[in-house]
């Protein structure tokens, strides 16, 4: 395919935002999709080895141009692609088989971070790296270590999906829309993931002082470790039926690059170094933290509960034991 080149000749090139995806298959293609429906960048690059695959998904972005935001959507099995990216994301990456767990496919996927990223590295030095590929938030520390990039400008999408799909969850049971529920799911992206209930809220309504609306049911201790339950089932699910997720792990990853684009300092559960978050530090885990231009600056120290701190330091173990496994 020939050489990418992401200005038309003949026009000065406007300092524009550009993000590259690594990795065109079912997230990364999806995820360009969603970043050019919401005309998320000015340039969309997708790269990835199989240059049928990366040259069929730029087309197909492409002819959609005409109803979308102006971008340039370019595409190549050459790396040279994400020159200058202000955000490179990481989606390649062997993907669950049904009744696989995330940490199963860590050994393939250090292997996999080792080749790209060194390329990566060189052609994107200053960009904002997040990492997709799982078990993310292996792969985001050793990513780290890979790279040589600072803590702050290399971090994981870690729960942003699981937080959403929480979110989604609880709505439906408590009759309200989405946007009035705030909630996070921290730890692994993962089995071992925990739900945040002491800071979770409804409408303003703490959730654990919630009166349920007529024709809903209370959201009981039982209730919420059934909601737990879904949210961390929800990928072997969607997996047994149609073979991977890709639209709601591609919007919330979309969505973490806005917030890096636009400076946003939100507020998100991303994976990040730790150093000391309620005690824990030395592994890549979710907290909700602050994500602008920099990439991740902060970790915010929402109040948790005991069994909730315990349930977080337990999914630390089990992260750091999978990350000792290969020497990290
Ligand atoms: C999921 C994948 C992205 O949870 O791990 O859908």
């Amino acid at each position: 395919m020939a050489a990418p080149s992401d200005v038309p000749a003949g026009r000065p090139a406007a300092r524009t935002t550009k993000i590259a995806i690594v990795g065109a298959g079912a997230v990364g293609s999806t995820l360009a999709f969603a970043a050019l429906t919401r005309g998320s960048a000015r340039t969309i690059a997708l790269h990835d080895v199989n240059s049928a695959k990366v040259e069929a998904e730029v087309l197909d972005l492409r002819h959609g141009l005409m109803f979308t935001s102006q971008a340039h959507v370019i595409g190549s099995d050459d790396v040279a692609v994400c020159a200058d990216a202000d955000v490179v994301v990481v989606t390649a990456g062997a993907k669950q088989k049904p009744g696989q767990t995330r940490l199963d496919l860590a050994e393939g996927t250090i292997g996999l971070m080792r080749q790209i990223l060194p390329g990566l590295v060189e052609v994107a030095p200053d960009a904002t790296y997040l990492m997709v590929t799982n078990p993310v938030d292996v792969v985001t520390y050793a990513a780290l270590q890979i790279s040589g990039l600072p803590r702050e400008r290399l971090f994981g999408s870690g729960t942003v999906l699981d937080s959403s799909r929480l979110r989604a969850v609880l709505a439906e049971r408590c009759g309200v829309a989405v946007a009035n529920v705030h909630a996070y799911i921290a730890g692994e992206h993962g089995d071992s993931e925990i739900a945040l209930w002491s800071s979770a809220s409804i409408g303003g309504v703490p959730l654990l002082d919630w009166e349920p609306l007529a024709g809903y049911p209370p959201i009981d201790a039982e209730v919420r470790a059934q909601v737990h339950r879904e949210v961390v089932d929800s990928a072997y699910r969607i997996i047994a039926g149609k073979g991977a997720t890709n639209y709601a792990v591609g919007l919330a990853a979309t969505r973490i690059i806005e917030a890096v684009l636009k400076d946003e300092g939100r507020v998100m559960p991303v994976s990040s170094l730790l150093d000391g978050y309620h005690g824990i530090g030395d592994v890549c885990l979710s907290v909700p933290s602050l994500v602008d231009r920099r990439g991740v600056t902060s970790s915010v120290p929402v109040p948790m509960s005991d069994d909730e701190l315990a349930g977080l330091r337990a999914s630390a173990d089990s992260v750091r034991g999978v990350l000792r496994r290969f020497r990290f």
